[in-house]
């Protein structure tokens, strides 16, 4: 038997949000989602973490922070260490979006040392991966994927992943990835995955992210190789977001 991975709906914020709207989405999170079968869990920018740690105290809802530093402590303005956000009571961390690897010139060296840092004080982070569109178009999906997993792919560094694909062409542009393009790719991270340990492929997580919303998300999510999803746009609209989280596999 295949063991039932439980879904996760994850909302990446991104660089969006006040006070206001944090307390707005997630009052209204917490009551709209009571005894949802899916996890839910949202990435507030860094000023709102403790205003979401405080609303979210007394619900099953985690949260984590849309990046970490690849330092421990000291000299280094403007960054935000790994300690600092399981203080902050986070769960969850995100590493490697195409955002940061696009704006931030982020390459696989820098995001091993954030996911060690990550894995060392017991964060949990959800490493994106993801093929540009010239990629796509040159055929280069698979190893593109490849070349941005393979790193990672060491039993420290397992236990604890979740991964999400974002096929960079997809995130925030409507356009998003078929059903069929969708699963392909979902497939070729699980068996890459279960090249290194067959058990844990199964139990890991893999999130799919580009222009989710309501009227294509239950297609999406019901892949078998889609474990939830990794939602921008849709994830900042509290009714969307509402329907998402309540989305079941057909
Ligand atoms: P989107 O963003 O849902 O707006 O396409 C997804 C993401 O970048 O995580």
């Amino acid at each position: 038997m295949m063991p039932k991975r439980k879904m996760l709906i994850a909302a990446n914020w991104k660089m969006n949000g006040s006070q206001n709207l944090t307390k707005t989405l997630l009052e209204g999170l917490a009551v709209a989602t009571q005894g949802s079968e899916n996890e839910i869990a949202v990435f507030p920018p860094y000023p709102y973490l403790a205003l979401t740690q405080d609303i979210l105290r007394a619900t099953p809802i985690r949260f984590g922070a849309q990046d970490l530093s690849a330092h421990d402590e000291g000299a280094y303005t403007g960054e935000v260490s790994a300690s600092m956000l399981t203080d902050m009571g986070c769960y969850y961390v995100l590493i490697g979006h195409s955002e940061r690897r696009a704006y931030h010139q982020e390459s696989n060296e820098l995001l091993l040392q954030k996911y060690q840092r990550a894995s060392q004080q017991g964060l949990n982070p959800i490493l994106c991966l993801g093929e540009t569109q010239s990629e796509r178009n040159a055929n280069l999906t698979f190893q593109v994927i490849n070349s941005q997993l393979l790193p990672f792919l060491t039993q420290d560094y397992l236990a604890n992943m979740t991964i999400a694909y974002e096929p960079v062409w997809a995130i925030g542009t409507g356009k998003t990835a078929t059903p069929d393009e969708a699963q392909v790719v979902h497939a070729f991270i699980r068996e890459k995955i279960a090249e290194k340990d067959s058990s844990l492929a199964n139990k890991i997580r893999i999130l799919y992210g580009g222009s989710v919303k309501p009227n294509n998300a239950r297609e999406l999510f019901s892949l078998p190789d889609v474990d939830g999803g990794l939602i921008g746009g849709a994830s900042l609209k509290k009714e969307e977001f509402i329907q998402l989280c309540r989305t079941t596999k057909i």
